[in-house]
């Protein structure tokens, strides 16, 4: 019979649950990604707001809403790519206590305060470039503590509290926006303090990563703060070993190519670079976003006229269809989640682009069932490609490259977010100007969802169960994506020693077999003595 839990392998040394604890906690910080980016639509529909901050008699201007709107993802294309260089000089974990701590409370000060247009938008990009360093520095966190054996569910947690983040925002929002007073905007925007001072409180407590402390070379701190994370002492067996390979390989990775910026694009890393990026852009395009940002006016076509409603629809089974996703990650693998995501991903939007174009805005039955399928999309992208995105490209890098690589597939998410926020409109509306798609537009994300089938089936390698290093050996050894899942970790970092031969570097494929032929020796010199 198939076993249906997760369970830690055995032979493990010490305990899993106060890693698990950690990173699930940890993944809280997504509810600050998703409360935030979720907000501003409602706030953008409030009287009192618009009526404080307009600046023109008609109100809010086109030209301020995106502006207003659009701020935050430079924000957090930015923050993105700083979050490389402050995960490397001070930290994973301060990382995040600053970043959160200061540069988002910031920007909510600032938005919290504000009574006009400029300081609300400064705070806008403050707020972004908090979220967008905290959406990159939290799954590299979770990366670099979690036991392998749960490392997707873990970090797919994330994706969790994206979605609620999500949620929450639509909730307060529509509990506030009837307010005659600055309440109903300094409310949604304030509360965020909350979620930042949990995150903060808690991480003040938490260890760095034991793998940013090898890459300082401070290797007894290291030992320490893995002895946190498995609750054993840190002069133990089994921390020291874990300890010594993490360290190893990353004396190998060194040894072939240094960590600079230009380094992330030669050799596997570039590879695992090109397939990150194409990863998040993709999961962008796949047109997620459109149903958050622009799905009220396409579900009220079909006859939903409340707007809390609609996003209540969207955002429950968004939520509740993350938690397949977190089990699947682990049962399934990477690869075959994403495959299968991408497949039922597709196949709606098509349904969705058919039914909507050839039904017509008036055929209210044929525009409920198109809405039945925007909603199976969402079940298809939330239980795989909204988790899985943030889990492979959280476990795909080597750790001298990690921080740089993570930041540069963190900023193609954002950019692609952006880019969809701000050309939809174009896209999808009637005018001179325009392309008036309307519900074609489905074409262009069922489009992309296939080219999705093609990418994974073409570039995804599946991780799930290796630790870190071994996915430097599955791309060191393994050329082809489909054959990832015959690959079986043979390498032991340490017994690699630092010699070349005849004056060249050995592949990892020529250690590999050296590392077998050795141990078969051993075996067999082993059973001779038996006889
Ligand atoms: C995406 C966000 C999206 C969210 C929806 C995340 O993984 O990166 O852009 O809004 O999922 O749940």
């Amino acid at each position: 019979m198939a076993k249906f839990t997760l369970g830690k392998p055995e032979g493990e040394a010490g305990k899993a649950w106060p890693a698990i604890i950690i990173g699930l906690f940890v993944a809280l910080g997504g509810v600050l990604f998703g409360y935030d980016t979720g907000t501003i639509s409602g706030i953008l529909e409030m009287e009192y707001w618009v009526d404080e901050m307009k600046t023109d008699p008609i109100g809010i201007t086109t030209g301020q809403q995106s502006l207003i709107v659009s701020i935050l993802s430079a924000g957090t294309f930015l923050g993105a790519l700083a979050a490389a260089p402050i995960a490397d000089m001070i930290g994973r974990r301060l990382g995040l206590i600053i970043s959160t701590g200061l540069v988002f409370n910031l920007g909510v000060v600032l938005q919290t305060v504000s009574i006009e247009q400029d300081l609300f938008i400064a705070g806008r990009f403050f707020a972004g470039l908090g979220v967008g360093l905290v959406s990159a520095l939290i799954p590299m966190y979770q990366s670099e503590t979690a036991p392998k054996w749960i490392r997707g569910t873990i970090i797919g947690a994330y994706q969790l509290s994206i979605t609620i983040g999500l949620f929450l925002a639509a909730i307060v929002n529509n509990g506030t926006q009837g307010r005659d007073d600055s309440g109903s905007y300094r409310i949604p925007v304030a509360i965020q303090f909350a979620w930042s001072l949990i995150l903060v409180s808690g991480l003040i407590i938490l260890p760095e990563t034991p793998r940013y402390l090898i890459k300082q070379g401070k290797d007894e701190k290291a030992a320490i703060a893995l002895g946190r994370l498995r609750r054993l002492d840190p002069h133990d067996p089994a921390i020291e070993e874990e300890l010594v390979e993490v360290r190893a390989n990353y004396r190998y990775e060194m040894s072939i190519g240094k960590a600079s910026y230009k380094d992330c694009f030669r050799g596997t890393v570039r590879k695992r670079l090109i397939t990150g990026c194409l990863l998040q852009a993709l999961q962008q395009l796949s047109g997620v976003n459109f149903i958050f940002y622009y799905g009220t006016q396409y579900f009220k076509r079909a006859g939903f006229q409340d707007p809390f409603i609609i996003q209540v629809i969207t955002n429950s089974v968004n939520v509740a269809s993350t938690f397949p996703g977190l089990y699947l990650v682990e049962k399934m693998g990477r690869r075959g989640l994403l495959l299968f995501g991408a497949i039922g991903m597709a196949v709606s939007q098509f349904i969705v682009a058919i039914v909507g174009t050839v039904a017509g805005t008036s055929d209210l039955p044929a525009q409920r069932a198109a809405i039945a399928f925007v909603c199976i999309y969402i079940f298809f992208f939330a239980a795989s490609w909204g988790p899985v995105a943030w889990v492979v490209t959280g476990e795909l890098f080597p750790l001298k490259a990690r921080a740089k690589c993570l930041s540069f597939t963190t900023a193609s998410n954002w950019l692609f977010n952006w880019a969809i926020a701000y050309s939809t409109p174009y896209l999808v509306d009637p005018g001179d100007n325009n392309a008036d798609l309307g519900s074609k537009v489905f074409f262009i994300w069922g489009s992309f969802c296939a080219i999705a089938i093609v990418f994974t089936y073409a570039m995804i390698y599946e991780t799930k169960g290796l630790t870190l290093e071994q996915v430097d050996e599955l791309y060191g050894i393994v050329g082809k994506a489909w054959r990832s899942q015959e690959f079986r970790p043979a390498v032991r970092w340490a017994d690699i020693d630092d010699k070349e031969e005849g004056g060249r570097k050995r592949s990892l494929a020529e250690i590999t077999a050296d590392q077998e032929r050795l141990r078969s020796v051993v075996s067999q010199s082993a059973g001779n003595e038996k006889v």
